[in-house]
Order: structure tokens, then sequence, then C-alpha cells
């Protein structure tokens, strides 16, 4: 047989290699041997590791393990870089990032074949994939930096930045960190992942051409004691990590009131749904993208099928012979649909990970064939006969292992969906534009992608809800995410005001019913202990205890009760239960808010005098604010929304603006009504749920609130008050897994006691950090909190026959 009969008998590929001799020869060009780049300059290597080709398991460089001293002179470098850099024009800034974009499109294909080295992945995905989008996010924000003084009127940038980024898209996530930062104006210290800081090192040489001030971007290697002295250096003014979640919680607690900007894009496990009704082969193209990108090894992946059991069977089927196809082999060969892994531990990982999976029950299916030679190599892998408590269903796996599990209807697909610690991304697939559009806003996830997967843009956030992290890439909210009011410099430490003006211990008396008329606390004003507010009802302390509260004399005028975890327990219970308030439309929020504040203002003399006895001081204007709070974010319910983004691909994007969940409010101490108000207003308008806990020292504005509240239509379990200790209750709160978010006014102390405490499912955290926020001030009315009290979801549709 000739050789074309030959090719026609068997269809197969022939080799396609993708030559890595330039990138062998910019390796050599250095010795295959790397420092840091710190100020603009290469330090001489001290102690190395080396990183190696995992699909070759050759050495390919030997790279320097960044020190402390290493760190701390790269920081230095960067806060004198800032001052000049900060100082540019936004145009100016901008041109640097469009000649970064240009300078990397000239040498896209040594970027490409390197990365593919270094990473093991395949060269089709470097080449098409990876790289195009690193050029890409610096075009976006060489414009976003022209712009910035306009759509960023009042902010400035952080300062220094530390950025941890991690070895699955190395150049990609450095392009995702290190573009809106110089943006912003801010300067940065960099370290790439251990097992892939080759093409951060070509880029040095990028800042190098293109002539990028010294010290505005230094690339410190090293491995995870290298990231901690990045994250504990007490000069850097933000911190933006991707990788594990484990990671994420300890630089959560390293960073915890230091006042260290902070944004964690985590792990994720994310649904890929599959209704009865979809284009199936469309749907299984869409599920190789998703889970078998990259190895695997995306924080995105699409790694839990969840197909309709109607069509399971034939889906299965199919994706079984579509896995058969899938070509595992050598990275650089351009038809090969599956590289390499990371490195051999990650192949160890996964293997046990499926070793525990296979032991609970499950069943693992892979395609006949064989692999190639080298131990980081892994056949496609699909895994059956799994409940949601199997390992493989819960772990982040990270490799090319797909769970399938199957649903019977809509609202299943959806428990199923959102029955996870994760919520980066999720996948739907439905010829029904209603049903699609139906079950995007019900899942608890950053990104949602319908009749499509795995697509990113620049003008797209990215990022994550529950423990994927917080904070967005890319977009105005990745924007905004290297920006801070430029106000806050400003603010002076608070006056340490005692949070109870009769001390801490000896505060509680026994709560005895008292008949009325025997009562010294029987006036006309002090009639009995207020009550907390649970679910839409009034309650009595789990604890059976009392606080009493003391004008500023110290005389008695009033009881609370003092609240304990129990009722806090059962506030967030409750406050769950109301959820649907997320879901209500904007209109009716605001028209409620709005009667709020009406029947607030129709008993202003009754709390103006309530205030004055607590605090001693004029109560009328406090209430009036209040009041003009409430109407302000009536006003906002139906205006703060989202935007339709035109990425470059034949789909929108909708960032459609989400409320957090259930938000807990720890109140400030002075003026009781107006700091609650402030707090409450935006939450609610957002359409969060609450728990809030009243000034400790003069909670009875609050309590009297629930009378408003109830004549005003807010529906049972929207807003909850316990009374109590103010630090106890938020050190409550901060641990309890159904509290999504959590804002905090007190001492340094306690807020950063309340950021540590927030680990256990990573809520987005605000705290006063022991200053004097005046919520009063105008600056309030906006979005300073709309923004803290939501979220941003991309749905992305795809348009076109
Ligand atoms: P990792 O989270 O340890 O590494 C990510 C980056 O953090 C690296 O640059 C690393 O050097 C740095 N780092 C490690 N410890 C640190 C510390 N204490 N302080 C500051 N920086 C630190 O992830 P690793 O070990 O490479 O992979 C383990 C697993 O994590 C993976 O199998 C996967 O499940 C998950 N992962 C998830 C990623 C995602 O994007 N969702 C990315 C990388 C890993
Ligand atoms: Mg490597």
């Amino acid at each position: 047989m000739n050789k074309i009969a030959q090719i026609f008998q068997s269809l197969d590929y022939g080799p396609a290699p993708e030559g890595p001799d330039q990138a062998n020869a910019w390796l050599d060009s250095h010795g295959r041997k790397f420092g840091h780049f710190i100020d603009g300059k290469w330090t001489k290597p001290g102690k190395t590791f080396a990183s190696d080709n995992p699909a070759t398991s050759q050495k390919l460089a030997d790279i320097t393990d960044g020190t402390a001293e290493d760190v701390d002179k790269a920081v230095k470098a960067a806060s004198t870089a800032f001052k000049s850099w900060s100082a540019l024009s936004g145009y100016e800034r901008g041109k640097y990032l469009y000649a970064i974009a240009r300078a990397i499109q000239k040498q896209s294909r040594l970027f490409a074949v390197l990365e593919t080295m270094d990473n093991g992945k395949p060269i089709r995905e470097s080449r098409d994939v990876d790289i195009p989008l690193v050029a890409r996010h610096f075009y976006h924000h060489a414009g976003w930096a022209t712009h910035l003084s306009r759509e960023f009127p009042d902010a400035v940038p952080y300062g220094v930045c530390g950025q941890i980024i991690p070895w699955n898209f190395p150049l990609l996530m450095l392009a995702w960190k290190i573009a809106p930062a110089l943006a912003a104006g801010n300067t940065v210290v960099l370290k790439p992942a251990e097992f892939t800081s080759l093409t951060a090192l070509l880029f040095a040489e990028i800042c190098e051409r293109t002539g990028l001030p010294k010290g505005v971007v230094n690339i410190v290697t090293g491995e995870g004691d290298t990231g901690a002295a990045i994250v504990n250096h007490p000069d850097i003014d933000k911190i933006a990590f991707t990788g594990s979640t484990e990671v994420g919680k300890i630089i959560r607690q390293a960073t915890a009131g230091s006042g260290k900007g902070l944004s964690l894009e985590l792990g994720g496990k994310s649904p890929y749904i599959v209704f009865e009704d979809a284009d199936i082969d469309s749907a299984i193209e869409g599920l190789v993208d998703a889970i078998w990108f990259n190895q695997g090894q995306v924080c995105c992946a699409g790694s839990r099928l969840l197909v309709q059991e109607s069509i399971e069977e034939r889906f299965i089927a199919k994706l079984k012979k579509r896995m058969s196809t899938l070509r595992v082999g050598d990275p650089l060969d351009k038809s090969v649909d599956i590289g390499a892994l990371v490195a051999p531990i990650q192949v160890e990982r996964i293997k046990d990970l499926m070793q525990r999976g296979t032991k609970e029950g499950a069943i693992i299916y892979e395609p006949d064939g064989d692999l190639p030679n080298g131990t980081c190599f892994l056949k496609p892998v699909l895994v059956t006969n799994v409940s949601p408590a199997n390992t493989l269903v819960a772990e982040e796996i990270f490799g090319p292992v797909l769970v399938a599990m199957s649903f019977r209807t809509p609202e299943e697909a959806v428990a199923l969906a959102n029955n996870t610690k994760y919520g980066l991304a999720a996948t739907i697939w439905s010829e029904n534009i209603n049903l699609a559009l139906d079950i995007a806003p019900k899942i608890k996830a950053g990104v949602v992608w319908i009749n499509g997967t795995n697509n990113f843009d620049a003008a797209v956030g990215f990022g994550g809800y529950k423990e994927s992290g917080f904070g967005r890439e890319g977009g105005r909210e990745g924007m905004g995410a290297y920006l801070k009011p430029a106000w806050e410099k400003g603010l002076k430490t608070a006056p340490v005001v005692k949070s109870s003006p009769h001390g801490e211990a000896g505060a509680s008396a026994t709560l005895e019913p008292r008949g009325r008329g025997t009562n010294p606390l029987d006036t006309p004003h002090l009639d009995q202990t207020a009550k907390m507010y649970i679910g839409g009802k009034q309650a009595r302390p789990d604890s059976g205890y009392s606080r009493p509260v003391l004008d500023p004399s110290g005389k008695l005028v009033g009881e609370v009760g003092d609240g304990n975890r129990k009722d806090i327990r059962n506030a967030v219970e409750a406050a769950r239960i109301a959820l649907s308030w997320s879901t209500s439309a904007a209109h009716t929020r605001a028209q409620i808010l709005y009667f709020l504040a009406e029947n607030l203002d129709y008993r202003r003399d009754e709390f103006a005098a309530r205030l004055k006895a607590q605090t001693g001081e004029d109560g009328a204007e406090e209430v009036a604010l209040s009041v003009e709070r409430l109407f302000a974010f009536a006003g906002w319910a139906d205006k703060y929304d989202g935007a339709v983004h035109n990425p470059p691909l034949r789909a929108v994007a909708a960032a459609m603006v989400e409320p957090l969940g259930v938000l807990g409010i720890v109140a400030p101490q002075s003026r009781p009504l107006l700091g609650a108000i402030a707090l409450l207003a935006p939450a609610l308008a957002m359409g969060n749920t609450t728990v809030l806990v009243p000034s400790e020292r003069s909670p009875l504005s609050v309590t009297d609130l629930y009378q408003v509240l109830e004549t005003s239509d807010v529906p049972s379990g929207v807003v909850n008050i316990v009374t109590g200790d103010s630090v106890t209750l938020a050190k409550t709160l901060a641990e309890h897994d159904g509290i999504d978010a959590l804002w905090f006014a007190g001492s340094a102390e306690a807020s950063a006691m309340v950021e540590k405490a927030s680990i256990t499912n990573l809520k987005q955290t605000w705290t006063t950090r022991g200053l004097a926020y005046d919520l009063a001030d105008r600056r309030f009315e906006g979005d300073y909190f709309l923004g803290k009290a939501t979220q941003v979801k991309n749905v992305w549709i795809p348009y076109g026959a």
C-alpha cells in the first residue's frame, strides 16, 4: 500500500510538532539560570530549584527561590516607583500597557511554546487561548487607564500590590493581575507559581524592552514561603491571589486586621447542566472543553456533569465514544487534545482522590489505548455511580476527571448545582431560552455560560461566590478591585466609645417577669424589656438574661435581651427562609423602603425622645437623617443595576448585580439609629436579608424599629434584630456558615477578629477597623455600600444561528 492509501485506511493523524528551538535558544541565552527581576534589573541567581518540562521530565532551567530579603527589595523598589507611576496621567500609563500588548503579540509564538514546555498544556491551547487573551487583557486595560479619572473620579490606587498566581494559566494569570493593577496606577511585586515561572521571566524582558519605568513591575520567583513573605510584608497595600481555597484561607487569616486590600480567586467544582432539550452534540463538544481543556486543571472546569435522566443513557454513550477520540500526547504536537499535567505530585494527588472515590463506590471509565511515555500523562476519566457525598463529587480534583450525576426536574438540577461549597462557574445547555434564563439567576456562581462554556474576555468580570473567593478580575468590577476611595486615607482613629457604659462584667441581670406597676422601670417610656425580633416575631433571649441600658449619667433607661449563639442561629435561619426577598422586584423593595421612611418620619418625635433618653443628645437630627437615608436607598433599589458586555465573540455577557444573601450587620455604638439604618438600608435595597446587632450601648431605638418594620410591609425574616454584646455576637456571626457577608463597626482589634473568623466559609467582610466613619456623610448614600452589598454574576448568552 502506498502512504496515502495507508493514511486513508487508518485516518490517523501524522505528527505535527511545534519547534522548541527558539524557546531553547532563549533559555540558553540566560544560561538556563534565572534571578529575580527587581527594580528593572536582574538579580544574581540565589538558591535555586528546577523548573521541569512535565511532558519529558527534563529540566528546563534553574529558578531562584526568593527569600524574605528579596521580597523586601522588590517591595522597596515598587514603593519608590509608585510615586512617579501613580502621578503619570492615565493616558501615559495606557500607552505603556498598549506597548506591552503589542510586544506580546510580536513574540506570541515564543510565549506559547515556552508556556507549553514549562506547563505541559497543548500548544493548540497556549497558542489559541492563553496568549491571545493575555494580549487582549493589556489592550483592554490600556483603555481603562486612559479613562480612569472620568470613570472612577474619587478613586486612588492602593499602592504596592502583592500578586501570587498559580501554575495552570501562568502568563494569563499574570496578565489578569498586572494589567488592571498598572492601569489603576499601582506598582506590583508578582510571584509566579514554582512549577511555571518561565513566561513571567520572559514577560520581565518585555517590561524592559517597552521601557516600563523601573520598579513598576517586579517579579520574584519562589515557592509558598516566598508567597507568604509577600503576604506578610507590611508595606504591601493589597494582595491579589489565585490558587487553592486552602491557601486562600491562610492568606485571609494572615491579612486580617492589616487593612490590606484583598481579592481571592480560588477553587471550584462547577456544574455542567444538560437538559433533555439540549443540542446534544454541541453539549458534548462543550463538555470536552469544559473538563479536558488544560487537562482539567482549570478553576472553573465543568467537572460535575448533571444530565437530565431522560437523556442520560444516550448522552453518556455519546460521551464515551467522544472520549475515545481524544488524543493524549506530546503537548508540542499541534493535533494533541490533552497534554501533560503540571507535575508528578499533581498526578499522585489525582490518583489518590480517584482511589478514595472508588472505595466509596464510584465507577471509573477510561477509554482504551495507550498513554505516551512519561509520568505526567493521564487519560480522560468519567466517573459514574456517585452520590453527592462522594469525595470525587465534593472535592476539587483539578485533573481530567469528570463526575456524572442525573436529575429529573429543573428544581433538582438547581439544588444539585448549588450543593457545593464553591461557586465559581456553571454551564447550562438547553434550546429553551426561557428555561436557561430561569435557571441562570438561581445558580450561585460568578459566571454562567448558556449553550457554551469557558468563554473569557477582559471586558467581562470573572470571579466566585462562596468559597471560590471574592473580587472580580476583568471588566469594570476588576478595575474597581485595584482602586479605593480617596477619602479613606483621611479617616481618623475613632474615639474609643465604651460599648456599654456600665462596664463588661456584671452587666446582666436575671430577666424576671414583672407585673405592671410593681416594676420601677414601668414608666410610660420604659414599660418592659425590649424584645429581640426574629422571623417577624418578638423573641425573648435564649439565655433568659437581660442587659440594662443606661443613659450617659448612668441612669437606667431600659433593658434589652442578652442575645447568644442560639438567638443568632434562629435569626440566621429566619433570614435564610426569607431569601425570596432577593428575587422580589426592585420596585417592590423600593416601595417598602419608602414606606419605612414614611412610617419612621411619622413617629419622629417618639424616636427622637428615645434617642435623647439613651445618648443625651438631641435625637431629632438623627431621626431626620435616618429617614433621609431610607429614602435615598429606596431610590437606589431599582437603579443600581448591571451592564451588557460585548466580548469579541458572537455572544453577549449580561453582568447581573445580585445580593450577597444573608448579611450580618453589627452597627456602631454611637448614633445608634442612623448607624444601623445607614448599613441596613443599602443591604435591603439590594435584596439581602439581614441579622442586625444594634449598638450595644444604646440599642432601644433599633428594638423600637420592629413596629415600624411591621407597619411598612417588610416581610418576616428580612430584618432580624438580636441585642447583646456586640463583639461576642460579631464573632458568632463571623463563624456562622449561614451568613454570607458581615459588616462590623468597632475597634481595630475586634475588626481583625471578625476578618479572621470569617474564613469558615470565606464570607466577605467590611469592618471599620477602629476608624471614624461618619455615616451621616452623604458619600455613604451611594455606591460605596451598594457595591459592598452586591456581587456581579456574568451570564454569557450566545447569539446567531
Ligand atoms: P497553591 O494554592 O498552593 O499555589 C498557588 C500559589 O500560591 C503558588 O504561587 C504558591 O507558591 C503560592 N503559595 C503557596 N502557599 C502559600 C502561602 N502560604 N502564602 C502565599 N502563597 C502561597 O496550589 P498548589 O499547591 O499549586 O495546588 C494544589 C491544589 O490547589 C490543586 O490541585 C488544585 O486543586 C488547587 N489549585 C487551584 C487553583 C485555582 O485556580 N482554582 C490554582 C492552583 C491550584
Ligand atoms: Mg515547569
